[in-house]
């Protein structure tokens, strides 16, 4: 959660800060804000999108700066609690991404010394405490201070009369950037590499000083040797709606997956697989309905397994070294998922990962990681990273067998993809219907996913139901006001299925399929072409219900790429 960005250099500051900001506003977009440090450090901030920021910056010159986009923790989103936060006496000017858990102790030990808050916030306290332990030396000045914190406290800071940035990692990401003449700090590489794509990846514990020319590293007063590598990190194009271009780009998204799914599944990563006696899937939202469908095909090829939301890793007892725990996250950086992976390794089970982003967190964190190759995913609700993780899970599963998926498959799932990316279920006259997402077996693991997809970008409640057991409960709420969508691929469950549609019906609910047998009886059939192997239809059968909750939230006048109350990359708990 929260962008923040920092850069030195021959630019002027303000271009790269706010367009930077722009980049990274899907991380957190209730407020922004934007310091520049010349003789003084000028301080901009609304309470508005990072397009307001830009209207209220003027057109100074600064060759050093920092901005924040934020998802608000500590105090409500407005201009008095967006970030950069001032030092009480003007000389250092911070911007943070985390929270600090001692707040409450440290800003009464600040008050206790005379220093009078301004925000509500709990960054706040990082500005006053570089100015009190300020001995002369930022380095020994950032350990002294990050030693006051708890929680997840990154932040980059500038302080008066130096155009050096300053900066340091603990708990979320920070990627630093080394171009001709200027460097520059993230959140993201996606903010970095419209400059240049030599890049280093910060760890926790890790301080950096950047000027235009240089960056050093430190950790526990000691330089570092960091070695800056390439990244193939790259923002996609502007465009009016991220959230369809992410749909539409699903069919290149796959092909794009399986060759790099088809890299990271070296013989290592074989080996764990064929080795594990048990398989758990971790990950949260979309990336949890992953792991059912993890848990799923890896029980069709014979390995025990289970899915697991990463917060409740608490229930989950049967972690050992016989275990294989798969950590899903397009981000890498989801804070619920990296402490269930850092429960896991203790407990001693085998690590992997499976992402998006390679300069993530998560990659340094497993034992090995998979990459699927998505392509930047800019949308909060995520849609082409979904069903790539799929694949990656699909082709992991193949590990346990003689079969791999090949060219000409992975072609012809593309193409199908192509064909069930222009459906759409949306239609006008059940706008105003109660949506039910029903579905059995891995058919419901879609239906999860297609009623999260629902609530999250048209904030209207919606649930999935088994097939089967709504009957058992649920149907009280089924009247002539209901719209059920309906998934059915799997010929073993259709006789059920049919039953469920005919329930439904009974009861007044107007019922879309999303199948691939024309015999459910439903209103209207969305039939979705014939495939090689049933298991790989949850990538196709999710993708009308993200067309169905895109034009059902565009129909509503919302803005389905930065939905209410949320934010791309969940790195608080
Ligand atoms: C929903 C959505 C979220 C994420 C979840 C985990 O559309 O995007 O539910 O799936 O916050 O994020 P990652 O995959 O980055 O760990």
């Amino acid at each position: 959660m929260c962008g923040i960005i920092g850069y030195s250099g021959s630019r002027n500051a303000r271009t790269v800060v706010l367009d930077g900001l722009k980049t990274l506003e899907y991380r957190g977009y209730d407020s922004a804000g934007a310091a520049f440090s010349a003789e003084d450090i000028t301080v901009f901030k609304t309470g508005g999108r990072v397009s307001d920021l830009e209207k209220i910056t003027p057109n100074i010159v600064a060759h050093a700066g920092i901005g924040h986009t934020r998802w608000a923790t500590h105090g409500a989103p407005s201009a008095k609690n967006a970030h950069p936060h001032l030092s009480f006496d003007g000389r250092f000017a911070v911007v943070h991404n985390g929270v600090i858990t001692n707040c409450d102790e440290l800003k009464l030990s600040l008050i206790r010394r005379g220093i009078r808050f301004v925000s509500d916030t709990d960054s706040e306290i990082i500005a006053h405490l570089l100015s009190l332990e300020y001995d002369g030396d930022m380095v020994s000045t950032i350990d002294k201070v990050s030693s006051l914190l708890r929680g997840a406290t990154t932040f980059i800071a500038l302080k008066k009369g130096d155009e050096r940035v300053y900066m340091h990692r603990n708990g979320a990401s920070l990627v630093v950037g080394k171009g001709d003449g200027e460097c520059i700090v993230a959140s993201d590489a996606l903010a970095i590499t419209p400059y240049t794509s030599d890049v280093a990846v910060l760890c926790d514990g890790e301080t950096a000083i950047m000027n235009a020319t240089d960056v050093k590293f430190f950790k526990n007063g000691k330089q570092l040797d960091k070695p800056f590598g390439k990244t193939d990190r790259t923002a996609p194009k502007d465009c009016s709606c991220h959230m369809r271009a992410e749909i539409d780009e699903i069919p290149s998204a796959l092909l794009n997956a399986y060759a790099e799914i088809s890299r990271s599944i070296t013989p290592a990563v074989s080996d764990m697989v064929r080795n594990a006696k048990r398989t758990i899937f971790f990950g949260c939202g979309t990336a949890y309905h992953a792991g059912l469908y993890g848990k799923i095909i890896f029980e069709r090829v014979g390995v025990p397994s289970n899915a697991v939301i990463a917060s409740e890793i608490d229930d989950e007892r049967f972690i050992d070294e016989n275990c294989l725990c798969v950590f899903i996250t397009q981000s890498g950086e989801t804070a619920d998922t990296l402490i269930a992976l850092a429960e896991c390794k203790a407990r001693g089970a085998r690590t992997l990962a499976i992402t998006n982003v390679k300069e993530s967190t998560v990659t340094f964190e497993a034992d090995e990681t998979v990459f699927i190759g998505a392509g930047a995913e800019i949308a909060v609700a995520a849609t082409k990273s979904y069903v790539c993780q799929l694949l990656a899970l699909y082709m992991l599963s193949q590990e346990r067998t003689e079969k791999r998926m090949g060219k000409s498959e992975i072609q012809a799932l593309a193409n199908a993809a192509k064909v069930v990316s222009k459906e759409n279920l949306y239609a006008p006259e059940y706008k105003d219907f109660n949506p039910f997402f029903i579905g059995k077996g891995i058919d419901n693991v879609t239906a999860k996913e297609g009623a999260l997809k629902f609530k999250e970008i048209t904030c209207k409640f919606a649930d999935a139901y088994g097939a089967g057991e709504l009957k058992h409960g649920s149907i009280a709420l089924i009247d002539e006001k209901s719209v059920a969508y309906v998934v059915s691929t799997n010929e073993h469950d259709e006789e059920r299925v049919r039953a469920t549609v005919r329930e439904l019906q009974s009861r007044g609910a107007y019922v879309f399929a999303v199948t691939n047998s024309n015999r459910l009886g439903a209103n209207k059939t969305l039939m979705l072409p014939k495939i090689y192997d049933e298991n790989l239809y949850p990538v196709l059968s999710v993708i009308p219900l993200q067309n169905l909750a895109l034009t059902a939230s565009l129909c509503l006048g919302l803005d389905p790429d930065k939905p209410r109350n949320l934010a791309k990359s969940v790195t608080v708990i």
